[in-house]
């Protein structure tokens, strides 16, 4: 039996909260068994408390690799309820030295998510859901194993139950066309790896099968047309040259919150003709529409989100009023209150119809502004034939789109047995279709780890999905990305990144909380 050190540090559970931990040592230590690192089943630990009381944690079961066990206490000391491990008073514990594959992380603390060895984990073990994985960015290299030896793969077990992965370019686009053997509809569970509660499942047409979709989306279509855009550009263009205007010069500042969450709400306002005073409680709304909630998360019951939800309706509804008691209008709430589809919706089929633009027009679009700084900052060379060619700015936004995959999956349920890649998905299984792995399959995308501003084929890629529910607001998004880049190069010849960005963790949402930068002065 080997004797470590063990490093009691800060973790996020798979509802996203940081977990902050007591204590520095942790023994007896498991025998550290080659790169497997399997703890002995039933093992008592002490752990040394701040005070310096020694309380015995009891793993209850141990039987995963030492990685996962590490997010499954985590997990436990977040939600004590939960029936995976029964804890002392321990919260997480992450082991040092770091083995092969750890890595550190940018405030200094060794993450095991890295060290779960992606060439040498049983395939079986590989659970790419793990919120983990996405807040430490360390998901890319079990995706390659699986595109390499499982591209279809099935997970027994996770936070969000069993699912299958789908990971290679042609096998997505197979599942997302194919929307009879695999349906969004919310009933069936939805577009996400995450089951919405009973009591939050809002109907929307993105979790809707025909004919019911189609006849709702095409309500709204419109004002994604070539025309209404050209109609909106100038004042997203205003707009966002204000923005850029007010930034302060040579001092750092947060790009997220002073400029990507800035545009994107404003751009919302914009679109439904909201108050433009309250517009940052669009993004309120859509943040708690897309938390799950738990302690320290942004609403900790599901009760409290119903009731920020209700919030947004009452204000929606006001709006609903106001606009179907007035002629049509160019903008999204008239289009819904007089659309022959929409007109007739319930309350809670507004709300989720209403909650759907805000969030697909909300985090989608402000990552991949806060992505393009980094992808540039990361890649001076790209940021230098950039400055020389402002005409690349279009296929710069798409390479983004591409390298960002702002939505990491879209989910779908089988509705009957079907074969993919070789493998049988059964009717009722969840199947994820992961568009941030297929957007690095090799076989479709040249060197797609790269980041190449100017490439043959910049709009190849997976971010916006496909088939029937291919983002009706694709041709905005990358319209408001150049409009706010030709409006950066105006101004400002660099924009530096001063640390490393904090990101969200979540395997849907795939983004930032903040980026620190600064425009020299
Ligand atoms: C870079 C920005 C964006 C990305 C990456 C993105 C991504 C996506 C994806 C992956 C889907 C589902 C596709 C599928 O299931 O096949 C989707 C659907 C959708 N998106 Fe976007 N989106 C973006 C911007 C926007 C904007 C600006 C809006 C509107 C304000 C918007 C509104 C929608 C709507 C309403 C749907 C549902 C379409 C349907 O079910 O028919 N999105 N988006």
């Amino acid at each position: 039996m080997g004797i470590n050190l063990i490093t009691i540090v800060s973790r996020s559970c798979y509802c996203g909260r940081k977990v902050r931990f007591q204590g520095a040592s942790l023994s007896p230590l498991p025998s550290l068994n080659g790169r497997s690192r399997r703890p002995l089943s039933g093992q008592t630990f002490q752990v040394p408390t701040q005070a310096g009381l020694v309380e015995p944690i009891h793993l209850v079961q141990v039987d995963l690799p030492a990685s996962r066990q590490v997010r499954e206490l985590s997990l436990a000391a977040c939600h004590p309820t939960l029936p995976l491990y029964r804890l002392g008073s321990a919260n997480s514990v992450s082991e040092t030295p770091p083995g092969p594959g750890s890595y550190a992380m940018p405030d200094g603390a060794n993450t095991l998510a890295a060290d779960f060895d992606a060439d040498v984990a049983p395939l079986e073990d590989i659970d790419v859901s793990d919120v983990e994985l996405w807040r430490t960015d360390s998901h890319w290299p079990l995706f390659e194993r699986l595109r390499r030896e499982d591209p279809v793969h099935y997970c027994r077990q996770s936070f969000f139950g069993p699912y299958w992965s789908i990971t290679r370019y042609n096998d997505i686009m197979a599942v997302d066309t194919d929307h009879e053997a695999f349906s969004s509809e919310a009933e069936l569970g939805g577009i996400a790896i995450l089951d919405p509660g009973s009591e939050l499942r809002l109907p929307n047409f993105i979790a809707m099968d025909p004919p019911k979709h189609d006849a709702q989306r095409k309500t709204v279509s419109p004002i994604f047309s070539p025309s209404s855009l050209a109609r909106m550009e100038p004042l997203i263009r205003e707009r966002a040259g204000r923005i850029l205007d007010e930034l302060p010069i040579g001092e750092t500042f947060d790009w997220v919150d002073r400029v990507s969450i800035e545009l994107t709400t404003q751009m919302l306002a914009t679109l439904f003709d909201f108050p433009f005073e309250d517009r940052r409680k669009l993004t309120y709304w859509s943040d708690v529409a897309t938390a799950i909630p738990g302690p320290g998360s942004l609403v900790e019951t599901e009760d409290a989100k119903l009731a920020v939800l209700m919030e947004c309706l009452a204000a929606f509804t006001q709006l609903w009023n106001e606009r179907v008691n007035a002629p049509p209008q160019g903008d999204l709430i008239s289009m819904l209150a007089h659309g022959e589809a929409t007109r007739n919706m319930s309350p809670m089929e507004y709300l989720g119809n209403v909650g759907l633009l805000i969030v697909g027009g909300n985090d989608t679009t402000r990552n991949t502004i806060t992505g393009s700084v980094l992808a540039l900052n990361q890649n001076p060379d790209q940021y230098a034939k950039l400055r020389a060619n402002p005409e690349l700015i279009p296929s710069m936004v798409s390479e983004t789109v591409r390298w960002q995959t702002p939505l990491a999956h879209m989910r779908r349920t089988a509705t009957r047995d079907v074969e993919v890649g070789g493998k049988t998905i059964k009717k009722g299984d969840k199947v994820i279709m992961w568009y941030v792995s297929g957007n690095r399959d090799d076989a479709v995308i040249e060197n797609p780890n790269a980041y190449i501003i100017d490439r043959e084929r910049p709009r190849q890629h997976l971010s916006f999905g496909f088939g029937i529910h291919r983002c009706v607001g694709n041709r905005l998004a990358e319209m408001q990305l150049r409009v706010v880049w030709e409006e950066i190069l105006k101004r400002f010849p660099v924009i530096e990144v001063m640390g490393e960005p904090e990101r969200v963790a979540s395997p849907f949402v795939k983004g930032y909380h903040s980026l620190p930068v600064r425009i020299p002065a």
